[in-house]
């Protein structure tokens, strides 16, 4: 009998039930033994507080297309992971006896960063554990792209699609915040496909004089309207030359709903434009997964579902220069993928004219 455990963590995207489908039905399909899976709910506290269920390939039918979880996800950080839960138990410890007790082989951790965190501890403490790379913000070192990444950046560019008509229809200045957490990844891929005109991102520090700059340089051409793409993370020349200490006190004195605000309200102090937010928020993690997050996601379950088959523990499923590989998970676990300020994409939005606010 071959017992694995399934759980995904962190915040949701469109193409966790994808993977989930491609782990199960390799399981299944390549097996030599019968298998039984166990599917923890909200993850990690599932494991912890052995809320599982049993599952089988039916259960997977049907989930290619579906997006968020059909397990429930939660965050459990880090951070907090020797903390004692406010009843008193050990997250680590109860997590352990939850693996044993159900004689697990192996378990496989759908989640981004942090999760992996976790997942790396549990594995250094001598659980059989497989990640899987799953974040819409695709910062997770060590893959070229993570699942959520292009269904996000789809929903993203939508979103600015629809924005460029009333906009140009009124004239007016949209700061369009996108998601990404400290990294700008889905703000660069979106803005790029939806044609914006500016671009903040954490990578690339802004000043606003530019960003004013390029606003009314489009004035004087007659272009009318500007679309300014900034990622929640977006983050100013003077914003950057503080310690890490002053800015986290500077964000959390913040008085508007996000960053998005605060630049549109030196936009208009500035130029006197009218000026529209919009905020796109969590339609960025729903709906369906594209076609290429299910091709994806489908790579990452069946890579997965045969590391384990083979006995091999430890790591996370990665894609590197289109190719599928095993990452150690100790590698991976607590690092971040910045987008390169000099890199291809930066590049060549440059030289179309795309401002990101530095020059
Ligand atoms: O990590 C995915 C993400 O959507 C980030 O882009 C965003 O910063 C964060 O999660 C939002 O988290 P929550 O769903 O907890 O509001």
């Amino acid at each position: 009998m071959l017992r694995v455990g399934l759980l995904t963590s962190g915040g949701d995207c469109q193409a966790l039930n994808a993977t989930m489908r491609g782990i199960v039905k390799t399981l299944y399909r390549q097996s030599d033994e019968p298998v039984e899976v166990y599917g923890f709910e909200d993850g990690y506290q599932g494991l912890i507080y052995e809320h599982y269920r049993m599952m089988d390939n039916r259960d997977f039918s049907g989930l290619l297309t579906r997006g968020g979880t059909v397990l429930g996800t939660s965050r459990t950080p880090f951070k907090l992971l020797d903390t004692p839960e406010a009843d008193g138990i050990n997250k680590v410890e109860a997590m352990k006896h939850t693996y044993r007790k159900l004689k697990l082989d192996c378990l496989f951790m759908l989640g981004g960063n942090g999760s992996t965190k976790t997942a790396n501890r549990l594995s250094e403490e001598g659980l059989n554990v497989i990640a899987l790379p799953k974040t819409i913000d695709n910062d997770t070192w060590g893959t070229d792209l993570t699942f959520g990444f292009t269904s996000s950046v789809e929903v993203a560019t939508r979103c600015i699609d629809e924005i460029h008509t009333t906009a140009s229809s009124h004239g007016r200045v949209f700061v369009i915040e996108i998601m990404g957490h400290k990294v700008g990844w889905i703000p660069l891929y979106a803005g790029v496909a939806g044609g914006a005109d500016v671009i903040l991102i954490p990578e690339i520090p802004y000043d606003m004089d530019n960003v004013v700059r390029v606003i009314e340089e489009r004035d004087k051409a007659g272009s009318r309207f500007t679309i300014v793409v900034v990622a929640e993370g977006a983050i100013s020349k003077e914003e950057a030359a503080l310690s890490k200490k002053e800015y986290k006190k500077l964000v959390a004195a913040r008085t508007t709903p996000s960053v998005a605000y605060d630049i549109a309200a030196e936009i208009d102090k500035r130029t006197g434009r009218e000026i529209r937010i919009a905020v796109p928020g969590h339609t960025q993690r729903g709906g369906q997964p594209d076609a290429q997050d299910r091709i994806f996601a489908t790579q990452c379950g069946v890579e997965a579902a045969l590391g384990c088959l083979e006995g091999k523990f430890g790591f996370m499923v990665a894609q590197k220069k289109g190719k599928m590989t095993r990452v150690p998970l100790k590698e991976v676990a607590g690092k971040l993928k910045y987008v390169d300020p000099e890199g291809d994409l930066v590049r060549e939005a440059k030289a179309l004219g795309i401002s990101f606010g530095d020059e």
